[in-house]
């Protein structure tokens, strides 16, 4: 299976609680393809929901700066100058992920920009590693991004099989997914949907549906009392994937139906 997804929105929603339960649930369902998670945000929390130690520090990609140097052919934190703009990437995900339960882990890091439209060293390795793991592997990433799709770009578009844009019940939700939705559209996301979650009644999936009526809803997750719970006790909610309620399910087999094969 080939599937590639981007969840994004407004800070707090869900994201990662979201991503990684669907990375868990994927790796489950079918046990062949591998499954690759993504932290794209920058103060990354993905490992938790992974159930990856925390403890066991993780290097973010856009760290490794021997391995940037080497790729690249030029120092990170340099600027300008000579250096490959198509750095091998393709042994990255294996050597730098951490896995578990059938989900490999990758964080990407954060490059501190200078100015608008930088390509350094750092950038150029993540551009190419993104554009790797959408178009180049016949696997499933799923991508924890911040609010935006940035590390996102042009190429990888039309591979993506759809951009997630969680949102909780309220009034205002219909900002940030607008916002989002303007980024996915402006780089050729075709596939931008809504999934609804912390819902508590019928009243909050009729508060979504009515304010965004020009959104397809991929669905609704309850307020879920097992991650609330977790979330407290520093634990990865569903430690038993098995466990995982209908509706999480459901989501994921509809996002498998989406995959481009
Ligand atoms: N369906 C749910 N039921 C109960 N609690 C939830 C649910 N989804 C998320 N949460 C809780 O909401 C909080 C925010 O979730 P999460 O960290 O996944 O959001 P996020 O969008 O990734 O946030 P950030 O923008 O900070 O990265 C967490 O405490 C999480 O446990
Ligand atoms: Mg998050």
């Amino acid at each position: 299976m080939s599937l590639k997804l981007a969840f994004g929105g407004k800070g707090g929603v869900g994201k990662t609680t979201i991503t990684s339960l669907i990375a868990r649930t994927l790796a489950a369902l079918d046990k062949e393809t591998s499954v690759i998670a993504i932290d794209a945000d920058p103060v990354s929390n993905l490992a938790a929901g992974l159930g990856i130690d925390e403890t066991r520090p993780i290097t973010p990609v856009a760290e490794l700066s021997d391995l940037i140097a080497e790729r690249t052919g030029a120092q990170p934190g340099t600027m300008g100058g000579f250096f490959t703009l198509n750095p091998k990437v393709d042994d990255i995900p294996d050597r730098f992920s951490i896995e578990k339960d059938g989900v490999k882990l990758l964080v990407m890091g954060t490059v501190q920009q200078g100015g608008s439209g930088c390509i350094c060293p750092e950038s150029t390795i993540l551009k190419a590693l993104m554009n790797h793991l959408v178009l180049a592997r016949n696997e499933v990433v799923v991508m924890d991004m911040e609010a935006g799709v940035e590390h996102l770009g042009r190429a990888t578009s039309g591979s993506v099989d759809a951009l997630v844009v969680v949102v909780n019940p309220g009034k205002r939700s219909r900002v940030a997914a607008d916002k989002i939705r303007k980024l996915g559209r402006d780089i050729g996301i075709k596939n931008i949907v809504i999934l609804g979650n912390r819902v508590r009644s019928e009243e909050d999936r009729q508060l979504i549906r009515e304010s965004m009526p020009d959104y397809e809803i991929l669905g609704f997750l309850p307020e879920m009392e097992e991650i609330v719970q977790s979330d407290r006790e520093g634990e990865r909610p569903f430690d038993d994937i098995s466990t995982i309620p209908k509706e999480l399910k459901e989501i994921a087999q509809k996002l498998m139906e989406m995959s481009k094969k």
